[in-house]
């Protein structure tokens, strides 16, 4: 497809944002998954937990197959592919049912690509210019990554300037002592993050230490 038939695609279809499948959860738990036990014992973890979302990064040979597994056994559960680097890996992802993509940065490739699929796409950004990519392609939301180092929450108040419609996901560095100084930013939408099922429990299948997590989570919100 042409760009400017993209772009007039975008224009008609709308944006393809994330926001409204998070359904106002404001977490979202980054993971590097091994095996089948891992990715539903998590899985079911975070749905007993309230907290039905999860990025499951493609770091690994697994990570497809979990998404295609969770989705499999929990279609409830809001399955978003992580590291999504490019146009062949969000093929697959949308091939194994994953319900969006995210990507640490941002390409005309991946952007074009979503579009044309009308597959949900959050894309990591960095700089003003890259937001102004983003939106010329319709989007209305990205993740700050890797947010604590490029500027965190200083950041997102400066992007608050020019781009005032532009919501943010920053993920990178987020952590149980600072999340709650990014979610009380008008234009952060959630955080991303590791610290809520860090891989060391999952690798323990440790999924009472997990489910604890998200409950002193969910009553400090
Ligand atoms: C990552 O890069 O693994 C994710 O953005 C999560 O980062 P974090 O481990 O700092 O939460």
């Amino acid at each position: 497809m042409s760009h400017t038939s993209v772009i007039a695609q975008v224009e008609q279809n709308g944006h393809l944002n994330v926001e409204p499948m998070l359904n106002g959860l404001p977490v979202v738990p980054v993971v590097v998954l091994d095996n089948a036990e891992q990715a539903i014992g998590l899985a079911q973890t975070l749905v007993k937990a309230k907290l039905p979302v999860i990025e499951v990064t493609l770091r690994n040979d697994y990570g497809l197959e979990a998404i295609r597994l969770i989705k499999a056994e929990l279609p409830e559960m809001l399955v978003m592919a992580g590291t999504v680097t490019n146009q062949a890996q969000m093929l697959a992802v949308i091939d194994a049912g994953g319900d969006a993509i995210i990507s640490p940065g941002i390409s005309e490739s991946l952007l074009k690509t979503a579009t044309d699929k009308q597959i949900p796409y959050l894309p990591g950004i960095a700089t003003p210019s890259e937001a102004m990519l983003a939106l010329q392609y319709g989007l209305q939301e990205c993740k700050l990554f890797p947010a604590t180092v490029v500027g965190g929450v200083g950041a997102l108040k400066a992007m608050g300037g020019p781009f005032p419609s532009l919501r943010f996901c920053p993920t990178g560095g987020i952590n149980e002592e600072n999340y709650q100084e990014f979610l009380a930013l008008s234009n952060v939408m959630c955080v991303g993050g590791s610290w809520i099922a860090p891989s060391s429990l999952i690798k323990a299948q440790d999924w009472q230490a997990i489910e604890q997590r998200c409950l002193t989570l969910a009553e400090s919100l």
